[in-house]
């Protein structure tokens, strides 16, 4: 048990995106659940004195019980509110003031909660590191560490493996965890989502400008089994959105053309796994009048394209995934949820920094990496209705990345959902003006004096004017040094 000598690297860390992590940090994560699976009687007692608090305000089965498992097999206590409504949430407890409080009980929360953002917010003000198990249809990190490992042991490496990401990718937390950190261990993604539930905008402009992918639709060729037979003969029939990292062989080493369209196939030699997802109709999660959702049976799986596949699911299932599959060998789902366990020994093993007993571990302040501009100023809200910056307003301060997506556009950090930054003011000249004419102002506004408004009624109701219509000639004026505003602001060349 090497991990005895020295404090780890993640000790008092919060863990709220599946970003938080390194790849050293996930490196070091599988080989402590590798030597817990390997020993675990070695582990017991080691987090004798330690409580994990459990606040799920969203039901789970496999999440909860799994991190609570994982802590009494350490040794360690459980404090639970698996049922707020036994708590005092429902009197109207902010999130802030009960993380605030349960922090002083418990050495690390672990949180599940209905809103876009809200382990965020936890982290910033427990005192004691936060663990997400899901935030609304935002992220779901440590489901995904369970999710890579079992593609990992299953197919040796995650480089250069066919994902299918299918069904409710709309909606589904694990989806978008998942994704971003396939992109970042170079596999290739294929998006299959149910009619009216395609993937974000704002996960496929992460994907690219943080991992940065290539996006380009095909049709579903080898995939089109995954729909039911008067679907899979649908020419029409497209997968949404392919990702390839830069370092991969082009797409065209596994995927046929004919004409000018692109079909999905996997080629000799390569591997594919279907990670399939039921809908999240508690998240309002609808289908279209004659609509399609992507599912999986024996027989759709007949075919000898899908030979070497494997079959994932986070469950809960409903029937995209029949059980007439469960006892083929493709399919891992089971083993999938029982890695939880020592994955999630392992979480906690490092976050409470158990391998060194003398160490003082304390909470480490949650930060992100922000690859552009920060804007925090009151009067700018996340257009998110369910991000937590919406709900808790006496405590969450919304802080957003400015972004260039043909407009300028406000990603908030909290539930990563961006707002249009439509029209822009100066603090000095108390003017407003559509914020693309930022782009043509030479010197460039400094933009400790520019403020963003989604409306001229918020523009106004902040005390700016409305600039004068001269002002748009400017739009025709050519920015002399060719660069964005936003990119002289955040150093970057375009
Ligand atoms: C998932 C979740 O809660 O997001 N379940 C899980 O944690 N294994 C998936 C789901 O509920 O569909």
């Amino acid at each position: 048990m090497k991990e005895n000598t020295s404090v780890s690297p993640l000790a008092g860390r919060s863990i709220v995106s599946f970003d938080d992590l390194t790849l050293d940090d996930i490196q070091t994560i599988f080989e402590t659940a590798d030597a817990i699976s390997a020993d675990r009687q070695a582990y017991f007692g080691k987090a004798s004195g330690k409580i994990v608090a459990t606040l799920f305000y969203e039901p789970s089965t496999r999440t909860r019980l799994s991190f609570e498992a994982a802590m009494q097999r350490l040794g360690g206590g459980v404090i639970s509110t698996s049922d707020v409504k036994n708590s005092s949430v429902v009197k109207g407890e902010s999130l802030a003031d009960t993380v605030r409080v349960v922090g002083a009980y418990g050495d690390v929360i672990v949180i599940r909660h209905p809103l876009d953002g809200a382990a965020k917010l936890a982290a910033e003000y427990s005192p004691v590191p936060v663990i997400n198990a899901g935030d609304g249809g935002h992220e779901h990190p440590t489901q995904t560490l369970c999710d890579l490992y079992t593609l990992r042991e299953h197919h040796g490496t995650l480089k250069g493996l066919n994902v299918a990401l299918c069904g409710d990718l709309q909606h589904g937390r694990t989806v978008h965890s998942l994704a971003f950190a396939l992109a970042r261990f170079g596999a290739n993604i294929i998006f299959v989502p149910g009619d009216g539930n395609e993937i974000p905008a704002y996960v496929l402009r992460r994907l690219e400008r943080n991992y940065h992918a290539h996006i380009r639709r095909e049709r579903l060729g080898t995939l089109s089994a995954l729909f039911d037979e008067s679907a899979s003969g649908d020419e029409s029939a497209t997968v949404n959105a392919i990702y390839i990292t830069p370092s991969e062989p082009h797409q065209l080493a596994m995927s046929s053309i004919e004409g000018t369209t692109v079909e999905f196939r996997v080629g000799y030699g390569e591997s594919l796994s279907l990670y399939v997802t039921r809908r999240q109709t508690e998240r309002g999660s609808a289908m279209p009048t004659g609509g399609r959702y992507p599912a999986l049976n024996a027989k759709s799986l007949r075919g000898s394209q899908f030979k070497n596949i494997s079959i994932l699911h986070p469950l809960p299932r409903i029937d995209e995934l029949s059980p007439d599959v469960d006892n083929d060998p493709r399919s891992l789902y089971f083993r999938q949820a029982a890695i939880g366990i020592p994955i999630r020994m392992s979480l906690l093993w490092h976050v409470l920094g158990l391998g060194d007993e003398t160490a003082v571990v304390s909470k480490q302040p949650y930060t992100q990496e922000v690859l552009g501009l920060l804007y925090s100023h009151s009067g700018f809200d996340c257009s998110n209705e369910t991000c937590v910056t919406n709900q808790e307003r006496l405590f969450a301060s919304p802080q957003f990345e400015v972004v260039m997506n043909g407009d300028y556009k406000l990603r908030c950090l909290h539930c990563d959902r961006e707002t249009d930054g439509t029209y822009a003011g100066n603090i000095e000249s108390r003017f407003y003006y559509p914020s693309e004419l930022l782009d043509r102002f030479l010197p460039p506004v400094s933009p400790e004096h520019v403020r963003f408004f989604a409306s001229p009624e918020d523009a106004e109701s902040a005390g700016f004017k409305r600039a004068s219509d001269k002002w748009d000639s400017y739009q025709s004026r050519p920015n002399d040094n060719g660069k964005h505003w936003v990119d002289m602001v955040s150093g970057r060349t375009q």
